[in-house]
């Protein structure tokens, strides 16, 4: 059980707003806070590089918080600026053989899909969207059926931008792995929500933010290499922290996930990323999960008793993401009042998950997100402040 009262004496923001947008960038702890106020005060007082050297422990730390958080190795992690970094590290670095078929879902996000354009036109490659099940998660059965010799990559996401679904990752990993094909997860929405292991998950790659359901800071986000990589794949961008520069024509790729990371970086967002982490476990990630799970339907019953809603998750069993549409409402407009309200909520394009939005003739979605720290009064003073905004 989480104590509610002590997660929001934890949490200075709730003092302010009604936080509604975990899926968005959510409330920091006071420890991520601290953490990363402590470590900029240090860069002050005693200079960058010399704050770095008297952290090193903590800041190494990070890396067995992430490794630990998500089943990895510390060898396996690469602490990022961000969930698209992460994961575009992975994917260009990916040799793919033209005329090969990267293998996707109809939830995909925008940053990762744009990179698939990329990579079509440039190198020769075609992208197939495995279709949906009824249900509106990816189809097991049709991404088995449609796997062969020239399938190069299966790359998803988990759980997608707008809304609740939750893709079968694991599923969709022992399937890859089957067929000995390489498998990236984009797992930014999902990680800090929902437990997360990447054995268990079968993916080569996995990559994740800090700011949404981590409670971390913004700017942070890691990446996850498997092991049997390591060896092999060749950064699409090195500089001499990832690959040292050990004679004068040639260069020593590190033997850790971190070859995929750049020398400067902001420790202080690291710093805070780790105490996210540490805060996430000591809390405990399936009472994270049974939480923001109950919230969420919670805020899905009261929004579905307004007749102009219409209530858009997908999936048999949907996340702590509630996205829904109203009849006749511009999403930005009741965005805004209801922020002028005290309650932040969010709204998404159809662009950023086009396929999906295509399929569905979807408008943009609004979105409320809660996280542990909200309350169940919370949840329904927003939606009643919501329907007020309609009426
Ligand atoms: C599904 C999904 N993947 C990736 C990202 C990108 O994350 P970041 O902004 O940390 O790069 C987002 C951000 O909203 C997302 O929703």
């Amino acid at each position: 059980m989480i104590d509610v009262d002590q997660v929001r004496a934890d949490t200075p923001g709730i003092n302010h707003l009604t936080h509604l947008l975990a899926c968005g960038s959510a409330l920091m702890p006071e420890s991520v806070l601290n953490a990363v106020v402590a470590h900029t005060q240090l860069e002050a007082q005693i200079g960058g590089y010399e704050a770095q050297a008297r952290q090193f422990d903590l800041l190494d730390g990070v890396y067995r918080s992430v490794a630990r958080h998500v089943g990895a190795d510390t060898r396996e992690i690469a602490v990022m600026e961000n969930a698209t970094v992460a994961w575009c590290h992975a994917f260009y670095a990916l040799p793919l053989q033209p005329g090969s078929r990267i293998l996707t879902c109809e939830a995909e996000y925008a940053a990762n899909y744009v990179a698939f354009l990329q990579r079509a036109k440039r190198d020769d490659l075609k992208i197939e969207i495995v279709p949906s099940d009824e249900s509106g998660a990816l189809d097991l059965a049709a991404l088995e059926k449609t796997m062969a010799d020239d399938v190069g990559l299966v790359a998803i996401t988990w759980v997608p931008t707008n809304g609740g679904l939750m893709n079968p990752a694991a599923e969709v990993g022992r399937i890859a792995k089957k067929h000995g094909v390489p498998y990236l997860l984009d797992a930014c929405q999902a990680v800090g929500q929902m437990r997360i292991d990447v054995v268990e998950l079968g993916c080569d790659f996995l990559s994740a933010t800090g700011r949404k359901y981590l409670r971390g800071p913004r700017g942070t986000g890691f990446l996850y290499v498997q092991e049997k990589w390591l060896d092999t794949l060749e950064p699409a961008m090195i500089d001499h922290f990832g690959a040292p520069w050990v004679e004068r024509d040639r260069y020593e790729l590190r033997e850790d996930a971190r070859r995929f990371e750049t020398w400067e970086n902001s420790y202080a967002l690291r710093a805070g990323l780790g105490a996210a982490i540490d805060y996430a476990d000591r809390i405990g990630i399936d009472h994270i999960q049974n939480r923001v799970g109950l919230l969420a339907d919670a805020a899905r019953k009261a929004l579905s008793d307004i007749p102009s809603v219409e209530v858009r998750d997908l999936g048999q069993a949907p996340c702590g993401i509630v996205s829904f549409s109203i009849e006749g409402k511009d999403a930005r407009s009741l965005v805004k009042q209801m922020a002028a309200s005290g309650y932040a909520i969010g709204a998404s394009a159809p662009s950023s998950t086009r396929i999906d939005a295509e399929r569905r003739n979807l408008p943009t979605l609004l979105r409320i997100a809660p996280h542990y720290y909200n309350t169940e009064d919370e949840v329904r003073g927003a939606v009643e402040c919501l329907a007020s905004h309609i009426q």
